[in-house]
């Protein structure tokens, strides 16, 4: 049985799915603070099965204790719970430090008395900063980290790192991800919208469906060639497969150290007008935008070197950007008809 915290959420969906259609059995546990149960019901319509769910707070020990007392067949946990809302952590950085860190910690507590030995850490390319050279690998160093939340997760991979280097029976990936964009392709999972989104996928898709006036692009004064940042968008399905490839490392006793780090991204990088673009060629929908100042802690441009991870766990983003984006529309119409 695998352990998927955050497992109603985005992406923890998305390899919940990916798990069950390998064969293995899911227990999710989230507290719902960032998404909701009926996600539950988009896994089994794509599935044919529920997973197991448990709802409550990582930040509760006696609650995670008692959960691994109940379920004592786990054999590996893929961590997602945690905020992850940049502009939010620097509202609130106190939330995003306890919050983010003590569901860490508490989970390493309960691992370090049962018998779970395998650790998924759902970490992020923003502990990159703005990094220096492009495309960042796996050896780029960190930076200081734009926001509190890159910080978490800076962070949490040096306690992950500290707790195997006393010598903890552990071993752990941690799977830095780009941009995590785009749906299942059954339309049935996929971002669901808490407020107004500050990513540009679920921005781009509400204002393809008239719930924005238009979409702002955010400063095209940038030093790339069409002006607009660049990212390395990732389609949710590739980079939830990647967490099976973890698993099927791990597991085996496969890895070559017992800690490892991957960069899941596509390799390429990707401009905001190139974006807008390439929506409206794959789905053939006309985007209203207006390109207004900066974002403050925008990264002028990043993408990741994927051959780490490319040739150690055997993965690669196989999805066309236009399949992406036409997923996440398929999404959009399908949660907006939905909630009529
Ligand atoms: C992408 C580009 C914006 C919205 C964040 C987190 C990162 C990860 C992914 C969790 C930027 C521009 C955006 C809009 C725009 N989250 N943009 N208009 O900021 O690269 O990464 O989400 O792990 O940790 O930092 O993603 O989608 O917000 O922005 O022009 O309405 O789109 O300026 O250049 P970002 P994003």
């Amino acid at each position: 049985m695998i352990l998927v915290t955050g497992g109603t959420g985005f992406i923890g969906s998305h390899t919940a799915v990916e798990l069950m259609e390998a064969g293995y059995e899911v227990v999710i546990i989230d507290d719902l603070s960032n998404s909701n149960e009926a996600v539950l019901d988009g896994i089994k319509k794509i599935t044919g099965k529920k997973p197991l769910f448990e709802k409550f707070d990582l930040c509760n020990l006696k609650l995670v204790d008692d959960f691994f007392k109940q379920y004592n067949t786990i054999k590996a946990i893929i961590h997602f719970a945690a905020k992850k809302a940049v502009p939010e952590s620097i509202e609130k950085p106190l939330l995003y430090y306890e919050n983010n860190l003590v569901s860490l910690i508490n989970l390493f507590k309960l691992m370090l008395k049962s018998s779970i030995r395998y650790f998924v850490f759902s970490s992020s390319c923003t502990v990159y900063g703005d990094a220096d050279e492009l495309p960042v690998t796996e050896k780029t160093p960190m930076k200081k980290a734009n926001s509190p939340y890159g910080n978490t997760k800076q962070i949490s991979e040096e306690i992950i790192e500290d707790i195997i280097a006393a010598g903890h029976p552990v071993k752990a990936v941690s799977l830095r991800y780009f941009n995590p964009i785009g749906a299942h392709p059954s339309g049935f999972i996929g971002e669901l919208p808490v407020g107004i989104p500050s990513n540009l996928v679920p921005f781009i898709t509400q204002t393809a469906f008239g719930i924005h006036p238009e979409l702002m692009v955010y400063g095209n004064n940038y030093n790339t060639p069409d002006g607009t940042c660049i990212r390395d968008y990732i389609d949710v399905v590739d980079l939830s497969k990647a967490h099976i490839k973890a698993i099927e490392r791990l597991l085996p006793g496969k890895m070559k150290s017992d800690f490892e780090i991957f960069n899941l991204g596509t390799g390429k990088g990707v401009s905001v007008f190139e974006m807008i673009h390439v929506f409206e060629k794959a789905t053939n929908v006309k985007l209203k935008f207006r390109v207004t100042g900066r974002r403050e802690g925008d990264v002028e441009q990043i993408w990741a070197d994927t051959s780490y991870a490319n040739k150690e766990l055997g993965w690669k983003a196989e999805t066309s950007l236009e399949d992406t984006l036409r997923s996440a529309w398929k999404w959009e119409k399908y949660y907006r008809n939905q909630s009529k």
